[in-house]
């Protein structure tokens, strides 16, 4: 099949390779004319696992192209997936569905004949709706070939996108249509004839579905953090606690790793932007609980904060902190809404000199937050430091040597923010460790001094943030 993919992002620029190594001929799509000349040369435009070599097999093999022409994309295929960003709007909790009408007016115009119009992108309910309202309007009713919209949402994790795109868990469609679903099936044919379930619905539910499980993995991760500030007042330990949980079978262990919380372009953005659709759709009360969610996430950040303020002894300013990772996520070099950065940014903002490492992320890190100082490799980032937070769990800080480390610090103070580091190893070496949600698991209190807890203060950096 002939198929067009609108917008190189990570969802986009990943479907397109993905769809091109199972056998169909595809056309990328994007404004951004720098990011299309990277992608022509089977260059991705940002870090993701197995996607290079993916890129430039299929654009080698020439069944992967890409193009800034709409007309193009309208004139090579009649099926076209639409996978731009919907941010969250300046100023509102609601996305940003900008960029997704622009992408779908800019496509149509162009299409001569019918075409289905596949959205990707996370949306609130009812966007497919919206937009087919939309087209009818701009078109007539007189005009007796409307493009036909249907959504087809995408679960893919960054770190693991490729695998996730061409092993999904389930596809999910929603359309209109039993042609729409002719073609979708047929697209996606190598992956249901592997045994991946596919679920045809109607746009509403595909739409609600995405945001849907985007918020059930939120509040597990929520759920556990409380856990993880009440194993601290009582003396458990959240990973202990974490690791019987998940042996339930109706609980499951992913998801459920207490630290610094969710971060990143899809969980806080989609919760906000649920909530918000529930208050338009006069639901507002189901979904309460979902800013208790985001409250409880940001709430991480401050205790993290607040815990490495208390072990220096009750101030930053003029002392050195060394921050370990950047990214909001190992395997990943995305920094948007990172909580290591945030973290990093409000030490900072108190007065401490802070140092980041990270093995991807930290070119993107440097763009959002240049007054941070950063180092190339994990010992300059140690050398000297009064405290080591680690914030992003990549595997290459579980492997550290802590009897290494200690030697180059001023004073061996770590903070496992995402309970990772081996505590015993860690302890033995010298270190004063602390983590979220396990003090009492890791022992006596230590000679700093420090073992009073932490207040949590009521910052409003760490406040949900209507911003975008
Ligand atoms: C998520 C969804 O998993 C994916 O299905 C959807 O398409 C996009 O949003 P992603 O944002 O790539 O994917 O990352 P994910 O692996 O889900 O992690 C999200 C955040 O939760 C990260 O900041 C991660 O560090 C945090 N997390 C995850 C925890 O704090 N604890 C956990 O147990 C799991």
């Amino acid at each position: 099949m002939k198929l067009s993919v609108i917008g190189t992002g990570y969802v986009g620029a990943v479907h397109a390779a993905c769809m091109a190594v199972i056998g169909h001929e595809v056309l990328g799509v994007d404004t951004d004319a720098a990011k299309i000349a990277e992608l022509t040369q089977g260059r991705p435009p940002f870090y993701e696992p197995g996607l290079a070599e993916l890129l430039n097999r299929t654009v080698r093999s020439g069944r992967l192209n890409f193009t800034t022409s709409f007309a193009e994309a309208a004139a090579f295929s009649d099926t076209h997936f639409v996978c731009v960003g919907t941010p969250q709007q300046p100023g509102s909790l609601a996305a940003d569905l900008r960029f997704l009408d622009a992408a779908v007016d800019a496509l149509t115009a162009e299409a001569e004949g019918p075409c289905l119009v596949v959205g990707k992108s996370t949306v609130p309910v009812g966007t497919a709706e919206r937009l087919a309202n939309r087209l009818r309007d701009r078109d007539g009713n007189g005009a007796h070939e409307h493009p036909e919209i249907a959504w087809n949402p995408e679960f893919l994790r960054e770190g693991f996108a490729v695998k996730d795109t061409l092993t999904p868990a389930r596809l999910v469609v929603g359309v209109r249509s039993p042609s729409a679903d002719r073609t979708l099936r047929k697209v996606y044919r190598p992956m249901v004839n592997a045994g991946v379930p596919f679920i045809s619905t109607d746009p509403a539910t595909a739409e609600l579905l995405k945001v849907a499980s985007n918020a059930f993995l939120a509040t597990k991760i929520s759920f556990i953090n409380t856990m993880a500030e009440l194993c601290e007042a009582s003396g458990a330990d959240v990973v202990t606690l974490a690791n019987a949980l998940g042996e339930d079978p109706r609980i499951g262990h992913p998801f459920l790793s207490a630290g610094l919380g969710f971060g990143g372009s899809c969980l806080p953005k989609d919760i906000r932007a649920l909530s918000a659709r529930a208050e338009e759709l006069g639901v507002r009360e189901a979904v309460t609980f979902l800013r208790q969610i985001d409250e409880i996430n940001l709430r991480q950040r401050q205790r993290t904060v607040d815990l490495a303020r208390t072990l220096l002894g009750g101030a930053f300013a003029g002392r050195n902190v060394a921050v370990l990772g950047a990214a909001f996520k190992p395997d990943s070099d995305d920094v948007r809404d990172s909580p290591a950065l945030a973290v990093a940014a409000e030490i900072h903002r108190e007065g401490a000199h802070v140092r980041v490492h990270d093995p991807e992320a930290l070119a993107n890190a440097r763009l959002v937050h240049p007054e941070l100082d950063y180092a190339a490799t994990v010992h300059d980032v140690c050398d000297g430091a009064d405290i080591v937070l680690h914030l992003t769990e990549w595997d290459l800080y579980r492997g550290l040597d802590p009897r290494t480390l200690v030697r180059l610090v001023h004073a061996p103070i770590v903070v496992d923010a995402r309970n990772t580091l081996d505590p015993v190893e860690w302890r033995a070496a010298g270190w004063t460790v602390r983590a979220l949600g396990r003090q009492a698991a890791l022992g006596t209190p230590d000679a700093h001094g420090t073992a009073a807890e932490p207040e949590v203060s009521g910052n409003p950096a760490f406040r949900i943030a209507a911003t975008g």
